[in-house]
């Protein structure tokens, strides 16, 4: 069965780009992967009255297929709109690598698509996105690229250390202006996965290439540029895993006030998948721990829900977009 986004309650991310980059905030790109997830999202997104971008991976609408996404995307408007409100909000295909995946999402219902042609060369990188934009834009779905190569784990980030290859700013121009894409991802020093920033010797911590972020902003004003790997990757919830049987290295992910200034810049969507995973795991190991003759799943997913809620609604705080739908 197809889909049109529209009659899913969902929108592209034209006007939430636009107000984003006017207002000086970040639209949150929340992954999810099960149900409690995306009803925390939802719920979050109600308390704080933000807009939102459903972030999902070719994986799990290939796992849980169209019809399935679909329907739950139209659950989450159908619960935004219960409650009264009229909050903007996307599902956005994450990664997508070629354009059949694309296609397949559009005709899903997907209101917006990441066309992710970084490891190709610069003009196949062009000639793809062109050719997603033209199919995408018919159809009035926006379309993200991407441009630099951000190493690391997008679904399982335990191993290796995190290098950037960063996007050249005057690439980044000429590729906004031939591609046809209406958001760009960069690469700034920011990482997919648990392993992302290295400390400096004396502790602290390195920031993000701010300079070539700026230097986009100066040549392309207006345009929103995207951030990936945004996690911040807690101690809270590494320990958590750790004490309850699991075992994953102490990593460092991207600080607090690093996103909240590039949110204020012409970053207009920020990346958060490995926070809302770790917290539901570590939790759920808690949990689980702490009730060993558990036999239903429902002792730890009821007990999830409201967990995530605040870790979303602190992602909400930090991107500034509370209050913006
Ligand atoms: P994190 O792994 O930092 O959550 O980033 C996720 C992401 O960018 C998905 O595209």
């Amino acid at each position: 069965m197809r889909y049109d986004y529209h009659e899913l309650g969902l929108v592209n991310t034209a006007q939430m780009f636009e107000n984003a980059y006017r207002y000086g905030y970040a639209v949150p790109a929340l992954n999810f992967v099960s149900i409690e997830q995306l009803n925390a999202i939802v719920d979050a997104v109600i308390e704080k009255k933000s807009p939102v971008i459903l972030l999902v991976s070719p994986n799990l609408h290939r796992q849980i297929g169209h019809e399935m996404t679909a329907r739950l995307a139209q659950v989450a408007t159908d619960r935004i709109r219960s409650a009264g409100l009229s909050i903007p909000a996307a599902l956005h295909l994450d990664h997508g690598m070629t354009f059949e995946q694309v296609e397949m999402a559009v005709e899903g219902g997907f209101s917006s698509v990441m066309i992710d042609g970084s490891k190709l060369p610069f003009e196949e990188n062009i000639a793809l996105t062109r050719k997603v934009a033209e199919y995408a834009h018919a159809r009035k779905v926006t379309v993200e690229a991407e441009l630099g190569i951000l190493k690391g784990k997008e679904e399982q980030g335990t191993e290796g250390t995190c290098e950037s290859m960063y996007t050249d700013p005057e690439m980044a121009v000429d590729f906004i202006e031939r591609s046809g894409c209406d958001s760009l991802a960069i690469s700034i020093g920011t990482c997919h996965g648990l392993v992302k920033m290295k400390p400096n010797p004396d502790g602290t911590l390195p920031e993000l290439r701010f300079d070539i972020l700026s230097r986009i902003q100066e040549r392309k004003p207006g345009f929103p540029i995207v951030l990936h790997g945004c996690s911040n990757i807690p101690k809270e919830y590494v320990d958590m895993i750790n004490r309850h049987g699991g075992h994953i290295e102490r990593t460092v992910g991207i600080p607090d006030e690093q996103v909240r200034k590039a949110a204020k810049m012409a970053v207009c969507k920020v990346n958060i998948a490995t926070d809302g995973w770790i917290c539901a795991l570590a939790n759920t190991r808690r949990i689980l721990d702490e009730n060993p003759d558990a036999i239903d799943s429902r002792v730890f997913s009821l007990k999830i829900r409201p967990i995530l809620k605040e870790l979303y609604e602190h992602k909400i705080d930090i991107m500034g977009s509370a209050g913006r739908a």
